[in-house]
């Protein structure tokens, strides 16, 4: 797949997307039309509900841009694998007997089968297909065929087969976490996250060996929505004191009225509380953007600022580091960082969420908690009790969401209107694939994804139309 470099799609002229012609396609092989969906302040409502729109974007957006694959601790012995998807592609993420660790695609190249089936394991020294037994090495070469003399003579050296298991064109550990880029050319994968990996950084660093490692299974959470209302959801500030009033309010209002004023509030209320904050609070805090679609919330400071000291961390932290430095990182209380398109981590709090993409109303959320290697079990605690609390499949916050993204799904069916507003403090010089810190409750973080998404659909998209006409 070819990677021309085209104007990015930013604030493409009003008009409305194609009709579909009766039995057509309304947007494969017409990057015009996928272009008029993302617009400066506004964005049409196929991008949640058509399904044309999202197989195309598994085809281009997800396969040129740098997708989370999972954490390194993962897989820690020589042998041990990881199954997950980039977009709708099955993958393995194996560590090789190199040390390294791989990723590969799930797809046997003899006939296609799934090689492996199970989530997670170890495949020894080799991959081996359960229906011809065809054998690869950990880092997907071929390595033996039954009765190979039967291909003596025939074409298969010369074929894609011959050489093992596809492979991403590029794969990279950033501090354990393993991101790949299916397609090659485009952006590397320092250009694409750029400066927004300090949020990475900055989780990794909390940890007084500069270490983390995935504690526990994965909380899996089916929600019936598009996968891009949770990335927005991620740093909109104008829903917390809303949407989870019933959640939050309620706890902090049970607090005031039979706590002990003046003894620390438990830990379930100390991390509830926040998210009925003021309008204030969360337009304070402010919003980062980055250019590609990332960003972060809580700039100034974030509903995990207040949170009581942990005994014995923040000594451990400044002998590790040093008074200055131990404290720059600990004062960082950065909300959510999303790295666009599917992850999205809270490095305050040591968890990370991703998305998984099913189908145009169906999404896959994956709730991942961390240990800080060196540090107290009480921040452990602190973060399994956040996760269980607000993103578990049995919370009483991560509900309030998944209630307002189904109202979404469904009310978007209505006739009358066809487009979502992003609107919130847009003015035509905010900044556009570049850095900038605004007011916590702009809709900028979400016009910055969709600018990204455009991009890199329309890129691709163009790239493939000249592809095939210059080929006819
Ligand atoms: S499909 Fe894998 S060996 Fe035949
Ligand atoms: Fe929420």
């Amino acid at each position: 797949m070819s990677q021309a470099t085209r104007a990015p799609a930013t604030d493409s002229p009003k008009g409305s997307p194609a009709i579909r012609p009766p039995g057509g396609h309304r947007y494969r092989g017409n990057p015009d039309a996928v272009r008029a969906l993302v617009q400066g302040d506004r964005i049409h409502r196929d991008l949640y509900v058509d399904r044309e729109v999202f197989d195309l974007e598994m085809a281009h957006l997800f396969a040129n841009t740098w997708v989370y694959v999972g954490h390194d601790s993962q897989v820690p012995e020589t042998g041990d694998y990881y199954t997950t998807t980039i977009g709708n592609q099955p993958v393995i993420m194996v560590r090789g007997d190199d040390g390294a660790v791989h990723v590969v695609m799930n797809r046997c190249a003899h006939k296609g089968a799934r090689l492996v089936s199970e989530v997670h394991g170890s495949a020894g020294k080799m991959f081996r297909c359960p229906y011809h037994a065809w054998a690869y090495k950990l880092n997907g070469e071929l390595m033996g065929i039954p009765l190979k003399q039967g291909y003596q003579g025939t074409g298969l050296d010369a074929c894609e087969a011959a050489k093992g298991l596809s492979r991403p064109a590029g794969v990279e550990n950033y501090r354990g976490f393993v991101f790949a880029k299916l397609n090659p050319g485009g952006l590397s994968f320092r250009d694409y996250f750029g400066d927004s990996l300090s949020s990475i950084d900055n989780m990794v660093d909390r940890s007084p060996e500069g270490r983390l490692t995935v504690a526990g299974g994965v909380l899996r959470y089916m929600h019936d929505c598009n996968w891009k209302m949770f990335v927005e959801n991620l740093n909109d500030a104008m829903h917390p004191m809303v949407a989870h009033e019933s959640s939050a309010k309620v706890a902090k209002d049970l607090w005031a009225r039979v706590g002990d004023k003046d003894a620390k509030p438990p830990m379930a209320i100390e991390q509830l509380s926040p998210f009925a904050s003021s309008y204030r609070f969360f337009d304070d805090m402010g919003v980062r953007v980055w250019p590609n679609g990332h960003s972060h919330t809580g700039v100034k400071h974030s509903i995990h600022s207040g949170y009581s000291d942990i005994p014995g961390y923040e000594e451990q932290m400044i002998a590790a580091y040093g008074e200055e430095r131990a404290r720059a990182i600990l004062g960082e209380a950065r909300h959510n960082t999303v790295y666009y398109p599917t992850l999205t981590i809270k490095g305050a709090i040591q968890a990370i969420r991703v998305a998984r993409p099913i189908g145009p109303d169906r999404t896959l959320l994956e709730s991942w908690t961390f240990r800080l290697e060196g540090a107290p079990d009480e921040l452990l605690r602190r973060t399994v009790m956040y996760t269980r609390l607000i993103n578990a499949p049995t919370s009483v916050v991560g509900h309030d969401d998944l209630h307002c993204y189904r109202a979404i799904q469904e009310g978007l069916q209505a006739g009358g209107n066809e487009w979502i507003s992003l609107h919130r403090n847009h003015r035509p010089d905010e900044p556009v694939d570049r850095e900038g810190v605004e007011n916590g409750t702009s809709e900028i973080s979400m016009r910055n994804q969709y600018r990204a998404w455009a991009k890199f659909m329309i890129q691709d998209m163009a790239a493939q139309g000249e592809d095939r006409e210059a080929a006819e």
